[in-house]
């Protein structure tokens, strides 16, 4: 476990997470989608982490998420829990696969948890797709919601812009955020919108609410963890903050690299057999 302060070992729980809401301390959540990552992750104490359909962005290059498919999904989500002894692991359910009816979304959820070993999943939209969340949440399935920014629904907002900033969006947003938790989902998930929302949301709500651009008075906070390790140079939103400048580290190890293989000095004398 890491040297950061995080304490208790304990595999995390849906119910630790909402106890951790009651108790005021924070949740950090992180996204990974490879065995590598994951067990870095987790090693270093996150409490939860997001197999999520940003890996159509950031794994696969494709410039929204909605080309990921089940099976994709599947193969991360399964590298992912490999890696990891503590954290939750929530994996997203792709586009697609769960609009058309609740029938099709608990088939495809029940393969995502039984084919991944995942502890929960994550849907994005509110009342739209409440019958499928009620038949997921039926079968046994754990899920955490996802409202504000939803990128799967980008080709109808036409733009990566902050959401619920006029009145009838953010009253939506309250209603569908209220609705997911009386249905029975144990987090929500808010994406860029105004800060005092997000505040606001969170109070209201008994269950945590984890924020990714919704402001510092949610209950923990996301990011997609090649952007915060830096490794996305070009992807400056206003709500990311980089921890690390990966971008740099491995375009100069790769560089030097190359130089050194090309000078003839490596392997050296002690490098080979
Ligand atoms: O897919 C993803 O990475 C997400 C987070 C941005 C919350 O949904």
């Amino acid at each position: 476990m890491s040297k950061y302060i995080v304490e208790d070992t304990r595999k995390v729980t849906t119910h630790r997470l909402v106890e951790m809401k009651r108790k005021g301390e924070k949740i950090a959540m992180l996204t990974a989608y490879d065995y590598t990552m994951a067990s870095l992750v987790d090693g270093a104490g996150i409490d939860i982490i997001l197999v999520g359909d940003s890996a159509s962005n950031v794994m696969a290059g494709n410039v929204t998420t909605l080309p990921i498919t089940l099976d994709q999904m599947i193969y991360h989500a399964k590298s992912v829990v490999r890696g990891v002894k503590r954290a939750l692991v929530v994996t997203d359910m792709p586009f697609g696969t769960y609009q058309v009816n609740a029938d099709e979304a608990v088939k495809n959820a029940i393969r995502i948890m039984k084919e991944t070993h995942a502890d929960a999943i994550k849907l994005e939209g509110g009342e739209e797709i409440l019958p499928s969340v009620r038949k997921i949440l039926d079968a046994g399935i754990p899920i955490m919601a996802h409202l504000g920014l939803t990128p799967q629904s980008i080709n109808k907002f036409g733009t990566y812009g902050v959401r619920a900033k006029d009145e009838a969006e953010a009253e939506k947003l309250c209603r569908d955020a209220k609705l997911l938790q009386d249905a029975g989902c144990f987090a929500l998930v808010l994406e860029k919108i105004p800060a005092a929302l997000g505040t606001k949301v969170a109070s209201e709500l008994d269950i945590p609410v984890i924020g990714i651009g919704a402001g510092s008075g949610v209950d923990g906070q996301v990011l997609v963890c090649t952007d915060m390790l830096g490794m996305t140079a070009d992807f400056t939103p206003r709500f990311l903050r980089r921890y690390a400048d990966l971008h740099t580290i491995i375009n100069d190890a790769v560089g030097n690299y190359i130089n050194d293989v090309k000078a003839c000095d490596f392997p050296n004398e002690k490098e080979q057999y």
